[in-house]
C-alpha cells in the first residue's frame, strides 16, 4: 500500500534507538522505493548539529546497521538529502520556531518520540502551543510506556491533552514483526486450527523469549524495569493476546483491540508460587547481572517464567507458561501449543503416543512446525512415532522472505499510512499494568530475591518446578 508525502520529525534523533532502528529502518524503506519523492525526516535533539554533521552521523549508523548488500552509496547520497536537523530544547524555547518553520502544509506530519517518556508531555505541548501538530498529525512514542499503572495514566492524560487517541501511535515492535502478525494469518485464514483452539483440545502454551545478550550498557535502565517491566507487561503480552483473543469481526484496528483488550482484562491474578524469577550470575566470560547495576545488591530480575490464566469461556483451566530472559543458552523466540490426547486409544502402543504441538518459530529461522503422529515404518506391526511437519519461512518463501521490512520499518510507514492495527491503545497498555501492577508489587512486599543462573543456561532451576509440578515440560531452549 503506497504511503503519501511525509514529513517526520524525530526527537531523539541522535540517540540509540534512532541509529540503531529508525534511521536505517527508513533508510530501507527509501531504498524499497517506499518513501515518496518529496517526503522529509527531520531530526531534533539538543546537540548543536549542523544538517552536514547530523546528515554524516545518519551515513554512519546505515554503514554500521544496514547489510552491506544493501548499502548503495548513490542511494544513501539521495536519501541523505532528504534530511534536515533542529537543535531543540525538548523543555525550553529553542528550536521550536525553526522546526515550525521546516513543515511544509497538505503533507502528513509525523512525530516520533524516541525521548524517555518523561519529556513526551513536554513535546506535546510545546508541538502543540507552537501550533507545529494539526488534527491530522500523528505521534510515535516508545516503550516504556510508564512502569506502573498510575505513572502509564499520567503519560495517556499528558497525551490526550492535545492529541486525540487516534493520533497517537504506541510503538510495541513486536507488533511489527513478519511472525507475529502472522499468527493472526495463521488462526484466522485457515479453518485447521481455530476449532481445536480452546480448552477442550488445547493442554497448555508456552511461550517463550529467550535472549543471549545480557544488559550490558543499559544497566540504569533495565535495573529499574527488569524483565517483567521490559518484556512482559508488552511484548509477551502482545503475544498471548495473538494467541487468546476472540477472531476480530474484521481485521481493523479497533476490532483487533478490542479483542486483545478483552483478553487483558481476563487474566486472573499470579499467585506467587507461579512466579520464578532468575538473575544471571558470573560465568562464561560475564561478570553477572549485578556488574551491569549500581547496585551490588541488586534484586531485578532478568529472567522471569509465570504460569498465567485467562480467566474465560474458551480458556478455563488452560495455562499459559510465559518466560523471558538474557544471557540464555540461545536467542530462540517460540509459541507453541500443546494439544490433549485423542479421547480414546485405537492402538496397542499407546505408549508410543506423543501430543500433536503446534509452535511458531518468532526468531531466528521463523517458520511452523506441528508434531503429528504417524506410524513407524516398517513391518512391525502398528507401532506410533512422531515427525515434524516442518516448515522454515525463508524456504517457502525465498527472495520474499529477504525483502521483509524490518518492525520498525513496518510500524514506521503503518504511521505514515495512518493504520493502528499493530499499535497500543491507551487503555490496552493500562490493563496491562493494572494486571503487572500486584505481581510486582507482591514480589517486593515479600522481599523476594531472584535466583541465580548461569549465563548461557537455560535459566533457573526453580523454573523447571513451575512445569514439573503440573507434570509438564519446557520445550528445549535452542536455535
Ligand atoms: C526491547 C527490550 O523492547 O526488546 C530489550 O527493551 C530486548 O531488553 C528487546 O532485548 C528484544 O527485542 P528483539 O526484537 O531483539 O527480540
Amino acid at each position: 500500500i503506497p504511503v503519501d508525502v511525509f514529513d517526520l520529525v524525530i526527537f531523539g534523533a541522535t540517540g540509540d534507538l534512532a541509529r540503531r532502528k529508525i534511521l536505517p529502518g527508513l533508510y530501507r524503506r527509501f531504498l524499497a522505493g517506499q518513501m515518496p519523492d518529496d517526503s522529509r525526516i527531520i531530526g531534533a535533539a539538543r546537540a548543536d548539529l549542523t544538517n552536514d554533521a547530523f546528515c554524516e552521523q545518519v551515513r554512519a549508523a546505515i554503514t554500521e546497521f544496514v547489510p552491506k548488500d544493501r548499502q548503495d552509496p548513490a542511494v544513501i547520497d539521495a536519501f541523505l538529502a532528504r534530511l534536515a536537523y533542529v537543535p531543540i530544547d525538548a523543555t525550553g524555547t529553542n528550536g521550536w520556531a525553526a522546526l515550525k518553520a521546516l513543515m511544509r502544509p497538505n503533507v502528513v506530519r509525523a512525530f516520533y518520540f524516541s525521548v524517555a517518556p518523561s519529556l513526551f508531555g513536554d513535546i506535546a505541548s510545546r508541538l502543540h502551543d507552537h501550533g507545529i501538530a494539526d488534527a491530522w498529525s500523528r505521534i510515535v512514542v516508545e516503550k516504556p510506556f510508564g512502569r506502573d499503572l498510575a505513572s502509564a495514566r499520567a503519560l495517556n492524560a499528558a497525551l490526550a491533552q492535545h492529541f486525540s487517541e487516534a493520533q497517537i501511535y504506541r510503538i510495541d515492535h513486536y507488533l511489527g514483526k513478519e511472525t507475529v502478525q502472522n499468527l493472526m494469518a495463521v488462526r484466522f485464514a485457515n479453518i485447521l486450527f481455530e476449532p481445536l483452539w480452546k480448552a477442550e483440545y488445547v493442554d497448555h502454551v508456552q511461550i517463550t523469549v529467550a535472549e543471549t545478550v545480557g544488559v550490558n550498557g543499559r544497566g540504569a535502565y533495565y535495573d529499574k524495569s527488569g524483565a517483567m517491566r521490559d518484556m512482559v507487561q508488552n511484548h509477551m503480552m502482545q503475544l498471548l493476546c495473538l494467541i487468546a483473543m476472540e477472531p476480530p469481526y474484521h481485521f481493523d484496528p479497533d476490532a483487533v483491540r478490542d479483542e486483545k483488550l478483552k483478553v487483558i482484562r481476563a487474566l486472573k491474578p499470579v499467585q506467587p508460587e507461579d512466579i520464578v524469577r532468575g538473575q544471571y550470575g558470573a560465568g562464561s566470560g560475564d561478570k553477572g547481572y549485578v556488574a551491569h547495576s549500581e547496585n551490588p545488591a541488586s534484586k531485578t530480575e532478568s529472567y522471569i517464567a509465570l504460569k498465567v490464566n485467562v480467566s474465560n469461556w474458551r480458556w478455563q483451566g488452560v495455562p499459559f507458561y510465559l518466560r523471558t530472559g538474557k544471557r540464555l543458552r540461545a536467542r530462540a523466540s517460540e509459541i507453541a501449543i500443546t494439544f490433549k490426547q485423542p479421547p480414546h486409544a485405537i492402538f496397542d502402543d499407546a505408549k508410543g503416543w506423543r501430543e500433536n504441538v503446534l509452535v511458531i518459530r518468532l526468531q531466528p529461522n521463523e517458520g511452523m512446525n506441528l508434531m503429528v503422529m504417524i506410524k513407524e515404518p516398517g513391518p512391525g506391526g502398528m507401532r506410533l512415532m512422531q515427525v515434524p511437519l516442518d516448515m522454515s519461512f525463508a524456504a517457502v518463501l525465498g527472495d520474499e522472505a529477504e525483502e521483509t521490512p524490518d518492525a520498525y520499518e513496518r510500524l514506521i510507514m503503518d504511521v505514515i499510512r495512518g493504520n493502528q492495527t499493530l499499535f497500543m491503545r491507551g487503555d490496552e497498555v493500562e490493563a496491562a499494568w493494572a494486571w503487572t501492577d500486584p505481581i510486582i508489587e507482591g514480589w517486593e512486599a515479600r522481599g523476594d530475591k531472584p535466583q541465580t543462573y548461569d549465563p548461557g543456561s537455560s535459566g533457573p532451576e526453580d523454573a523447571l518446578m513451575l512445569m514439573h509440578r503440573d507434570g509438564r515440560r519446557w520445550r528445549e531452549i535452542k536455535e
